[in-house]
């Protein structure tokens, strides 16, 4: 499979914005099921993460080819967030490696959404991608704050490896996310190419998270379960109701993303990263709980 090629500036070190280098500990094979008390929530997760090593690297190339035009602090600002980002989607390789060995049908989705990716970067302009990239980070410091406002429900019993991870990626969405949004608006700034992309990339992840959700219930042996549709439904209309007025918000002319309110405890989390050991303390799931109803 043909990967996306990223090379970092030097000067990444004299920015806030720092890439942090966690070791997980997964085990050789990764449970398909980490969320025993909400079992969809593993399906849609591992469907997010497979999607991770696709986009990722289209949005670090899209930011990537404008570097050269942004001012100084921008663009070392922007080494860093292709950092950040290239660990993350290094990170959910290694995790997918684990789970498309037991889920059938889930390579290939795989080769059809680096497909999918590959395209827009090679057939779109410079500027459309930079959008998409902005786009994208939007929706996805949106799910954050979906995420936090919702850790309970979702992750109480977790697996607190798998959730520490998804947790980080998430943290740093946050930390990181005016980043690719300063060097759209600096490059083009156009709210109608913003709305398309962003629209665009919310229409690829939400087809894709579906059919890898239906690959991964069908693993799970509960494709034709009415509660692991309902539920999923429930989910997706709570997630809908943060990231569609998120993103037609950061479309107005005039927003900035540091004019949303960030969650607070991913951040205060993060902020325990310790660089020498390259550990964040784990993400404590509590005890198991049957309780869905904060969704
Ligand atoms: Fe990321
Ligand atoms: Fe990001």
């Amino acid at each position: 499979m043909k990967q996306f090629v990223v090379q970092y500036p030097e000067r990444v070190a004299a920015t806030a914005l720092a890439p942090r280098r966690i070791r997980f500990e997964f085990p050789e094979k990764i449970p398909l099921v980490w969320t025993p008390n909400y079992p969809e929530m593993s399906a849609a997760a591992n469907s997010v993460s497979l999607l991770m090593p696709h986009v990722e690297p289209y949005v670090m190339a899209s930011v990537r080819a404008v570097l050269d035009q942004l001012p100084q602090e921008q663009r070392i600002d922007a080494a860093a967030f292709i950092a950040q980002e290239a660990q993350h989607q290094r990170q959910h390789r290694t995790f997918n490696a684990s789970i498309t060995t037991q889920v059938r049908g889930l390579s290939r989705v795989e080769r059809w959404m680096h497909r999918s990716y590959s395209w827009l970067s090679r057939t779109r302009s410079t500027r459309f991608n930079l959008a998409f990239a902005a786009g994208f980070e939007t929706v996805a410091f949106a799910l954050a704050r979906w995420t936090e406002a919702h850790l309970r429900p979702l992750f109480d019993g977790a697996d607190e490896q798998i959730t520490t991870l998804f947790l980080w990626h998430l943290a740093e969405e946050v930390e990181h996310k005016c980043v690719a949004y300063d060097a759209y608006e600096e490059v083009d700034g156009s709210r109608l190419r913003y709305l398309t992309a962003a629209v665009t990339s919310i229409v690829i992840l939400s087809i894709y998270t579906l059919i890898s959700t239906v690959l991964n219930l069908k693993a799970q042996g509960r494709i034709l379960s009415p509660v692991a549709w309902w539920r999923l439904l429930l989910c997706s209309v709570s997630l809908a109701w943060e990231v569609l007025p998120d993103v037609a918000a950061s479309a107005m002319p005039g927003h900035h993303p540091s004019d949303f309110t960030d969650p607070i405890a991913l951040s205060t989390w993060l902020s325990q990263y310790d660089a020498e050991t390259a550990s964040l303390p784990l993400w404590w799931t509590g005890a198991p709980s049957s309780d869905l109803s904060g969704l």
